[in-house]
């Protein structure tokens, strides 16, 4: 495909996804539809709808609407491309400009140039205050790429030389020894040896952190309550615990059994009616607003309501206090989100506190996506203990 054809099919796509399909959907059925596109022209698409999807509200604005097209044309005026050598109606490419494309646009306003939704801005900056800014550009950009080394079986240094001999380029984080970030090669990760072999994962610098923070004694056993596709699960398992895996819906654990195989970890599963018995650790990775991942999922960030996100927390305590159920006297209840909102944060940890006095706070950590290409995703852990034995 030309880059004309390229950005003809992201505009197809993202008139689809503004019609209110999820990305990932409208992504896949294009894909499946659209035989000619090779590998190169699938990841290429995919940059382009995710980077207009990321800063849908100052495109619009450059580009003069908020249609496919209106996007696409803000991003090439954003990086300062002629939209004529594109829009040129040959071939497959989108149709030459009109007029009022020509003439329209405008430089987006200070509240559309963070590209968040008004009700999202004044919530953030009444939390983040001066951060406000730098968090909402980080949105903006494209996640750095983050794999976590299977420490049960490699080194940071070994992992590194063996992906690089498959073309994949690295760099060690300085705040966590199992974090890597990819630097070059990405999209021959999922085929590298090291891949394959189950010395790395894919997983945001953010939750390595939080994992890496959880106590755990020699032989340590762990519920994971809310285990989903298992990412914080297969990182304690590495870790040398042993995990027992449950989630509300046990087919979102479906991909599991797989990737515990693929890294040589034990991770066991608890009975679909609920889990048995008491752990040293319970771990509540609970559904959150996702907010601190808006840049892999930035359409997430114009679905959310303030209705939804002020339902979240009731259902978050609720899981905690089903959880702790679980825990042995003594054992640590750990909370995780993905979000950048105190209510589903902080907000959740006091209110479980006051209602659970045998319960403390030992640890909390909030993590915000911000300036550099090395940030972390929004996260959040708690570590609390309960403090009636051990
Ligand atoms: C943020 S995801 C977990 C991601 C997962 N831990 C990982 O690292 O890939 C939250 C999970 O909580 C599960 N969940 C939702 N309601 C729940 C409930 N009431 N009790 C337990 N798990 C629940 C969802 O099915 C979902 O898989």
């Amino acid at each position: 495909m030309t880059p004309a054809a390229r950005a003809q099919a992201a505009i197809e796509i993202l008139d689809v996804i503004l019609d209110g399909a999820p990305a990932e959907a409208a992504l896949i059925r294009w894909s499946r539809s659209s035989r000619f596109a090779g590998s190169g022209d699938r990841a290429a698409v995919r940059d382009l709808v995710f980077a207009a999807l990321r800063r849908r509200r100052s495109l619009g604005a450059l580009g003069g609407s908020a249609t496919g097209r209106g996007l696409i044309l803000g991003l090439l005026r954003a990086a300062g491309t002629p939209p004529d050598e594109l829009f040129t109606g040959h071939g497959h490419a989108p149709a030459p400009l009109t007029v009022a494309e020509r003439e329209g646009g405008r430089d987006p306003t200070p509240a559309e140039a963070l590209d968040l939704p008004d009700w999202v801005a004044q919530r953030l900056a009444a939390e983040l205050g001066p951060d406000l800014p730098v968090v909402a550009e980080a949105l903006r950009h494209r996640a750095p790429v983050w794999l976590r080394i299977n420490a049960a079986r490699t080194d940071a240094s070994q992992a590194a030389g063996m992906l690089s001999r498959d073309g994949i380029e690295t760099q060690p984080a300085t705040q966590c020894p199992t974090a890597l970030r990819v630097t070059a090669g990405e999209r021959g990760l999922q085929s590298s040896r090291a891949f394959r072999d189950g010395l790395v994962e894919l997983q945001d610098l953010a939750p390595q952190i939080a994992c890496a923070a959880v106590p755990l004694a020699p032989g340590a056993t762990v519920l994971d309550y809310c285990a989903g596709g298992g990412g914080k699960a297969l990182a304690l398992a590495a870790r040398g615990a042993s995990v027992t895996a449950w989630d509300a819906s046990p087919a979102r654990m479906r991909d599991l059994p797989a990737r515990a195989r693929r890294t040589g970890a034990t991770i066991n599963r608890a009975p679909d009616r609920g889990p048995d018995g008491r752990y040293d650790v319970v771990l509540t990775d609970v559904p959150c607003s996702g907010s601190g991942t808006w840049r892999r999922t930035p359409d997430a960030k114009w679905r959310l309501s303030a209705e939804q996100l002020d339902s979240f927390p009731a259902t978050q305590l609720q899981i905690m206090e089903n959880a702790a159920q679980y825990l042995r006297p003594g054992g640590r209840l750990v909370y995780m989100t993905c979000s950048l909102f105190a209510a589903e944060n902080q907000g959740v940890i006091s209110r479980f506190l006051s209602a659970h006095q045998r319960f403390a706070l030992e640890s909390s950590l909030s993590q915000r996506p911000g300036a550099g290409e090395a940030s972390p995703d929004g996260f959040f852990h708690a570590i609390l203990r309960d403090l009636t034995g051990g």
